[in-house]
């Protein structure tokens, strides 16, 4: 089903901004020429535009929107309309300052900036439906507009009194009893005990930064927070048009909210993606961090995504602001439609004169023309998502049969946890790292986090790094998993502590010590540079780091042993047969190396379907998507490869086999 039901096609766009070009109707004539030329055909309106919109109190100028929208249509232009609730007018500031967020030391924000709103301001939240509506009555059935994007990207948390007693709401709607919070936050620890509701207060550098439980509660708050917003923003909306959908655009390895559990208040999830390439080969490790976002964001609601924003060129906020070199831009377009993306959308279409991001990278630049070499790769890729419209869009893709567990209350309770590596238990890194040795062999992988994995029956393979906090009876579903045949793989310091970040009592990891064949004893910390190694039966030796488990093996075999310090010669990577399945236990952190034999060695037992039967040369990575394999080169350097298939590349019609080329930068879609 496609994500905009009223535009069935793979978007290609971005953020467009006329409102800041009013004073300048040729140039907002020319935009809609260009953009056809660009094969441009939809755009993101009214992003920041309030003060455009309702520029005094009750006062509503839609006329030059009505008019954007219908020259864009007239040219056969969608449009994705957003609410424009990222920013505030300064009326609003000024005759109601409670709309500014307080920060965690309790300063009230000025006027000024963005995303910065406190969500539970009633005015605010009132404002923000009355707008809405507004926008929602005029335009909901204009048959130009296919989705809403509801304010942008959202992130952090307001401390003001009202925030303040909404926590204490949501903890009494949770806990019910102060006697049952005060168990459950451990709070007999320095004399913390709560003897009324009024004494909680969220956590704040001039107050509490030590009750794990009440650390991981405002996380889990803040998202509450958020998605009530979003919430608000969606009914309002949709209330005039119930079937056009609404997307919210994410971030990147974002911290702040659960987004597993955001997204479920948007139809359709969306995502801005700002890789910083090298033009190296440093361009492999950063193409996995995107692609495990992007595999990230198509497993939140398991469909395709769109990709909202990516730069054309270049962006102005990083300290090097580096151009994408020669096709680096469709390659980093096709990554995210290999990855399940239906558009390749920028920020943004043309660039500003002021503001500080006057110099961010936009299909058009200052000087207006399409003869530049950003138009001329902008115009490839629109083209070449027309090519491949017949054969991916809404052409189902075989499901992955590897799923690895990420979970932001274990993320959040790892970043809280004083132990171990403090403060660098580098969760994300290692979920990677594991992810890198499937992506690189072209297998595909679904995430779950441990409220949203009901049902592993379809997957072959779990991976489970660094799963320190065990909830929602996930021991019980590993168990079942490896039970009737699945493979686990988990790591060290995991089933450490329960769903309060209370540490489980009796053996670990907590209700998998069977599973596993194994009881985990102390864990060691390595300092910077230091290392240990597991050696395996064969002399094969991978360098560890960072943290070493020592282990109880209970009927587990052992595959690997410690080389080095007190606990040289004891198991740390062992094998347990189980049901019809087994569970590994890795009991220390390898390197990359190791890890990518690890799983070179499983997978030959484990055979799992991936996107090419031939081993590629270093930096070139084959992703499925609806039966079309895009082949991709990040080495930084020209490829040669073998392909024992026959293909034609959908992008130039080629015939591809044999002895194939791909240029520095490179992309290929091929085809059987
Ligand atoms: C974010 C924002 C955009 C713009 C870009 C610049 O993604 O959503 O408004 O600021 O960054 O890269
Ligand atoms: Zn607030």
């Amino acid at each position: 089903m496609a994500l905009t039901p009223r535009f069935p096609a793979l978007l290609h766009g971005g953020d467009y901004n006329p409102d800041q070009w009013l004073k300048y109707p040729d140039i907002l004539e020319k935009d809609a020429e260009l953009m056809r030329q660009a094969h441009v055909n939809c755009v993101s309106l009214a992003i920041f535009a309030w003060a455009q919109l309702e520029p005094e109190e009750g006062v509503y100028t839609f006329g030059w929107l009505d008019e954007v929208i219908d020259r864009l249509w007239r040219r056969g232009i969608r449009v994705i309309l957003a609410t424009p609730s990222g920013a505030r007018p300064a009326w609003m500031a000024q005759k109601y300052p409670e709309v500014l967020r307080v920060t965690d030391r309790y300063e009230q924000r000025r006027f000024g900036e963005r995303h910065n709103h406190c969500a539970s301001s009633p005015v605010y939240r009132r404002k923000v439906a009355e707008l809405d509506a507004r926008l929602a009555e005029r335009y909901a059935k204009h048959p130009a507009v296919i989705l809403w994007h509801l304010s942008n990207e959202l992130s952090g948390d307001c401390h003001c009194p009202r925030c303040q007693a909404a926590f204490r709401q949501w903890l009494k709607e949770k806990y019910g009893t102060l006697d049952n919070l005060n168990d459950c936050w451990w709070t007999g620890f320095w004399a913390q005990r709560y003897t009324d509701w009024e004494q909680i207060e969220g956590p704040s550098p001039l107050g509490q930064t030590s009750n794990l439980g009440m650390q991981l509660d405002w996380r889990r708050f803040s998202t509450a927070q958020c998605r009530r917003f979003v919430e608000l923003e969606r009914d309002t909306v949709k209330a005039y048009a119930p079937e056009l959908p609404v997307t919210v655009n994410l971030m990147e390895a974002f911290w702040d909210y659960d987004y597993f559990d955001l997204s479920e208040a948007v139809d359709v999830v969306s995502w801005d993606a700002y890789p910083e390439w090298r033009g190296t080969a440093e361009d492999l490790p950063i193409a996995c961090y995107f692609a495990m976002n992007h595999d990230m964001m198509r497993s939140f609601k398991d469909r395709p995504f769109l990709l909202m924003e990516s730069t054309p060129s270049l962006v102005n906020w990083k300290p090097v602001n580096k151009l994408k070199r020669p096709g680096m831009h469709l390659l980093s377009s096709l990554q995210a439609v290999a990855h399940g993306s239906d558009s390749v959308c920028y920020f943004q279409w043309r660039k500003g004169r002021g503001g500080v991001e006057m110099f961010h990278g936009a299909v058009v630049d200052h000087d207006g023309r399409s003869d530049t070499r950003t138009f001329r790769q902008v115009t490839e890729v629109g083209e070449a998502l027309e090519r491949l419209q017949e054969h991916i869009f809404d052409v189902p893709t075989a499901p992955a049969k590897a799923c690895i567990l990420f979970d932001w209350d274990n993320r959040w309770a790892l970043d809280y946890v004083q132990a171990a590596q403090k403060g660098n238990m580098q969760y994300w890194q290692t979920v990677q790292a594991h992810y890198r040795a499937l992506w690189e062999r072209g297998i595909r992988v679904d995430f779950r986090d441990m409220r949203s994995c009901t049902d592993l029956s379809g997957y072959e393979l779990v991976i489970a790094p660094l799963l320190f906090m065990t909830k929602n009876g996930i021991e019980e579903k590993l168990r079942a998993f490896v039970e009737r045949g699945g493979t686990l793989v988990t790591t060290c310091f995991s089933g450490v502590v329960d769903e309060h970040d209370l540490a489980h009592l009796g053996d670990t990891p907590h209700g998998l010590t069977e599973v596993l064949g194994l009881r985990a004893a102390d864990l060691d910390s390595l300092w910077p540079g230091e290392t240990n190694a597991m050696v395996l039966e064969d002399g094969t030796v991978w360098p560890v780091k960072e943290l070493c488990q020592l282990i109880e093996p209970e009927g587990c075999e052992t595959v690997a042993r410690y080389q080095s310090d007190f606990y040289a010669g004891l198991p740390c990577l062992t094998r347990n047969r189980y049901g019809r399945g087994s569970a590994w236990y890795i009991a220390a952190k390898p390197e990359q190396e190791g890890l990518d034999d690890f799983y070179g060695r499983l997978l030959k037992e484990l055979p799992l379907p991936a996107a090419l039967p031939d081993a590629l040369p270093f930096g070139v990575i084959a992703t499925e998507r609806s039966g079309c394999v895009f082949l991709q080169n990040y080495s930084g350097a020209e490829a040669k490869l073998t392909l024992s298939g026959r293909y034609t590349d959908l992008l130039t019609g080629a015939a591809v086999t044999g002895e194939t080329v791909l240029p520095a930068n490179g992309v290929m879609v091929l085809k059987a």
